[in-house]
């Protein structure tokens, strides 16, 4: 395992590989890793012979100072972690290595699909994700990249930047790594305590209760349900229903459709997303 700090260095090393026709596996991450970003990291091992894991904390996607400064940093522990699945690690040593000495952002056009949820919390939090994330592509060139679907927006819109910026790559959504208690693993989590990660858990609880009765109970009283269950233990940004391919709100759920069903909210101070996607 190799950690490589600079952009020119890691162009090097690509180079070598694809002059050995060797297939490259890439997942980017922001560090303070746990098994959800293992799972993503095992995928690639299992299907590609090469593995590249990004460690990078991106400026550019934190619409919040604060949130970027508070973002968990581990990157020793990380480096353990990854020993016997990841072949390169890249750090970028500063912000330098990814956007030179300037920072400029591409502006994507993705029509609706970056207005709601994140997009609507989160201003420029997209825009910044797709610029670092084809940034990578670029340089790493990888055949195939893996994402979560705990980010299942992210997920759809870099397929969406993909297409735009033409990256020759396959991407790939892994499904949500969750701890027993049904709570999504996420770094942010270690920001919580023993009893919030417990209350928590009602996040995932709610999300499956909505996809138990989303064929017996009408939509609005289903939500109202819902955020009801939250009300007590998290401040709630959004409960929502929305079809699984265009991101648009249901207003009806009927058989077959296919829902995105995405939650936000805020424990102790601390952000979590969640989701689950099912058939009707
Ligand atoms: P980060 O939050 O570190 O997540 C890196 C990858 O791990 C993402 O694809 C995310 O969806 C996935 N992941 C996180 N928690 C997971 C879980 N519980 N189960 C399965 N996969 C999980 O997402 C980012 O970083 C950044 O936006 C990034 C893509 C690296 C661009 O900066």
């Amino acid at each position: 395992m190799q950690l490589v700090k600079f952009s020119s260095h890691l162009t090097q090393e690509i180079e070598q590989i694809k002059a050995y026709n060797k297939t490259i596996g890439f997942i980017p991450t922001m560090g303070a890793l746990h098994e959800g970003h293992l799972s993503l990291v095992k995928a690639a091992k299992d299907t590609c012979e090469v593995v590249v894991v990004s460690i990078y904390v991106n400026p550019t996607q934190f619409n919040k100072k604060e949130d970027l400064d508070k973002y968990p940093r581990a990157l020793e522990q990380d480096m353990e972690l990854l020993k016997g699945y990841a072949d390169i690690i890249f750090n970028p040593k500063s912000d330098v290595e990814i956007y030179g000495d300037e920072i400029q952002l591409k502006a994507y056009d993705f029509g609706k699909l970056d207005e709601p949820l994140e997009g609507a919390f989160r201003p420029g939090h997209f825009k910044g994700m797709a610029n670092v994330v084809s940034k990578f592509f670029s340089l790493i060139q990888p055949d195939k990249a893996f994402f979560g679907l705990k980010d299942y927006q992210q997920y759809v819109l870099v397929k969406e930047m993909v297409k735009i910026d033409g990256h020759p790559v396959e991407v790939i959504g892994s499904p949500t790594v969750r701890e027993t208690s049904g709570l999504a693993m996420s770094s942010r989590n270690r920001r919580l305590s023993p009893k919030a990660l417990d209350a928590a858990s009602v996040i995932y609880y709610t999300l499956t209760y909505c996809k138990q009765y989303a064929q017996h109970i009408p939509l609005n009283q289903l939500k109202e349900t819902g955020l009801h269950m939250l009300k007590n233990i998290m401040q709630t940004e959004y409960l929502e229903f929305r079809t699984a391919d265009t991101l648009e709100e249901y207003e009806h759920l009927k058989d077959g459709d296919n829902v995105f069903l995405s939650y936000a909210g805020v424990i102790e101070g601390v952000r979590l997303i969640d989701n689950i996607v099912f058939e009707v």
